[in-house]
C-alpha cells in the first residue's frame, strides 16, 4: 500500500520538505529513513500528529550530524542508544538508528544493538504503533506493516506483539489503557488476558517511569477515563493501595480543566488524585513515584490544607484573615482544595485568595517608610503588616490613605 498522497496532504509543507531532504541526504550515506510509530498510526486515522519519529537503517547519529550542519537545527545526541534530536525553532524531530532490544530482566531498560527496520518494529508496544512509512526515494510512501497494525486499527484493536510484552515492560499496561481510552478501542482478547495477568509486573518499573506514564495520561483530553479503567483493572491499586480512579475523580478532573491551562494540568491532577489519602499514606506514594520536590510540597500541602478547611468555613472571615490562613500553602494546593472541597464557603474563600488576595501589595515599601522617618527594625515590620492587612480589608485604598495610616501608626507609642 502506498501512502505518498496521504503524506503530502497530511504534513505541513515545511515538515514534508524537511523529511524529504533528510531522506535525500540519507541516500548519499547509503541509509534509509522511515517515518514510524504514532505519526503513522495517526496519519492512517486522520488525526494530526506532527511529533515525527524517524527510524534510520544505518546510523541516525551520523545522518543527524550531517543534517544539522546544513540547517538551522540544534543537535542533541545519545550515542549509547544511537539516537539524535534535531531541534528547530518551532518543533523537534527524533531520529533513531533501527535497533534490536533485549531485556535482561523484567522492567529493566533494554540492551540495544543495531538492527533492521523489522527488528525495530517488533520491539514496540502495540501493533498499531509498529508501522512505518518509507521515505526513501525508490519506494517513497510504502507502508511497512509486518504485524498487521493497519488491520488492528480498522478493527479498533490494541494488540501486543508477543506474549512477553507486558513482562518485558509493564509501562505498556499504562500505555495500552491510554490508547484504549483515547481512541475508544478494545484490547484484543489475548492482550487483555495477559495485561490482567501481568499487573503485578508494575512492581518492576521504576518510580520515574511510572510517573512519566501517568503524566502522559494526564496530558490526554480526558485522563479520568484511563484513571477509571486503571482503577478497575487493579493497576492503580498495584502502584499504591490508596490510589483510586472513580466517579469523584472524574468530576474533579473535569472541573480542573475549566480552570487551568493544559500545560499546568498534570500537577493539579496529581494533587486531586491523592485527595482521599491520609497525610501518612501520601509519603509512600511520593517515594514510589519519586515525585520531584516542588510537586511533593504541593501534594503534601493539599492534604494539610484539607485538614484545615473547617477554619475557612465561616462567613465572617475578613480577607486579611483568609490571607494569613492560606499564605503558607503552595498555590496548587489552594487550587486543588478549591476544586475538591465539599464546603461552598471554603471554596469561595480559596478562590478569593487564589484569584485576588495573594496579589495584593501595599503601595508603600520599606524604603518609603524610611523616608517617612521610620527606621528599619521590628517596628517597621509591624507597620508594614498592619498596612498590608488594612489594604487587604479595603480600609486603605490610595497611596495617600497608606501614608496617613503609616504616620498615625508611627506616632502611636509602642506598647
Ligand atoms: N514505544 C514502545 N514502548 C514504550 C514506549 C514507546 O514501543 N514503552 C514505541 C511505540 O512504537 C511508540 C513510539 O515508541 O509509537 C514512540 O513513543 P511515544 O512518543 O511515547 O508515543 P507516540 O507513538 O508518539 O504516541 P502518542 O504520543 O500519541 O502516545
Amino acid at each position: 500500500m502506498n501512502l505518498a498522497g496521504q503524506i503530502e496532504q497530511y504534513l505541513p509543507q515545511h515538515l514534508l520538505k524537511l523529511v524529504q531532504d533528510i531522506s535525500g541526504q540519507a541516500v548519499k550515506l547509503e541509509q534509509r529513513v522511515y517515518l514510524v510509530g504514532g505519526a503513522v498510526r495517526d496519519l492512517l486515522l486522520g488525526y494530526p500528529n506532527f511529533d515525527l519519529d524517524l527510524v534510520v537503517e544505518g546510523n541516525a547519529v551520523k545522518l543527524a550530524q550531517q543534517v544539522a550542519e546544513t540547517s538551522q537545527a540544534k543537535l542533541l545526541v545519545h550515542h549509547r542508544f544511537g539516537t539524535a534530536k534535531l531541534r528547530y525553532e518551532n518543533f523537534t524531530l527524533d531520529l533513531a538508528t533501527a535497533r534490536k532490544e533485549t531485556y535482561a530482566r523484567p522492567g529493566a531498560l533494554p540492551a540495544v544493538t543495531p538492527g533492521t527496520l523489522k527488528d525495530d518494529l517488533i520491539r514496540r508496544d502495540f501493533s498499531i504503533n509498529a508501522m512505518a512509512i518509507s521515505l526513501a526515494p525508490n519506494d517513497y510512501g510504502e507502508l511497512v506493516d509486518p504485524y498487521q497494525g493497519k488491520n488492528d486499527l480498522e478493527h479498533h484493536l490494541i494488540r501486543i506483539l508477543h506474549p512477553g510484552s507486558f513482562t518485558d515492560d509493564a509501562t505498556r499496561i499504562l500505555r495500552g489503557v491510554r490508547y484504549e481510552q483515547r481512541f475508544g478501542f478494545e484490547f484484543e482478547a489475548q492482550t487483555a488476558r495477559l495485561l490482567k495477568r501481568d499487573i503485578p509486573m508494575l512492581d518492576t518499573i521504576s518510580g520515574d517511569r511510572i510517573r512519566h506514564e501517568l503524566e502522559l495520561i494526564f496530558r490526554e483530553k480526558r485522563p479520568e477515563l484511563a484513571a477509571n479503567r486503571l482503577g478497575d483493572l487493579g493497576a492503580l491499586h498495584r502502584i499504591n493501595p490508596s490510589l483510586k480512579g472513580d466517579g469523584w475523580i472524574a468530576e474533579k478532573f473535569d472541573k480542573a480543566r475549566r480552570l487551568k491551562k493544559p500545560s499546568q494540568l498534570p500537577s493539579l491532577y496529581f494533587c486531586l488524585l491523592i485527595y482521599s489519602f491520609s497525610e501518612k499514606k501520601i509519603e509512600q506514594l511520593l517515594v514510589r513515584l519519586n515525585i520531584p520536590a516542588k510537586l511533593s510540597r504541593a501534594m503534601r500541602d493539599t492534604l494539610r490544607l484539607k485538614t484545615s478547611l473547617p477554619l475557612l468555613d465561616k462567613s465572617s472571615l475578613k480577607p486579611s484573615e483568609i490571607y494569613y490562613l492560606l499564605r503558607e500553602y503552595e498555590p496548587l494546593a489552594i487550587q486543588a482544595n478549591a476544586i475538591a472541597s465539599d464546603s461552598s464557603m471554603a471554596r469561595r474563600h480559596l478562590q478569593l485568595f487564589f484569584a485576588k488576595l495573594r496579589y495584593v501589595k501595599t503601595s508603600l515599601d520599606g524604603e518609603e517608610l524610611k523616608r517617612l522617618g521610620i527606621s528599619a527594625g521590628p517596628q517597621m515590620g509591624k507597620i508594614l503588616q498592619v498596612l498590608h492587612k488594612a489594604k487587604l480589608d479595603g480600609e486603605v485604598r490610595t497611596r495617600a490613605d497608606e501614608k496617613q495610616l503609616v504616620l498615625s501608626l508611627s506616632l502611636r507609642p509602642e506598647r
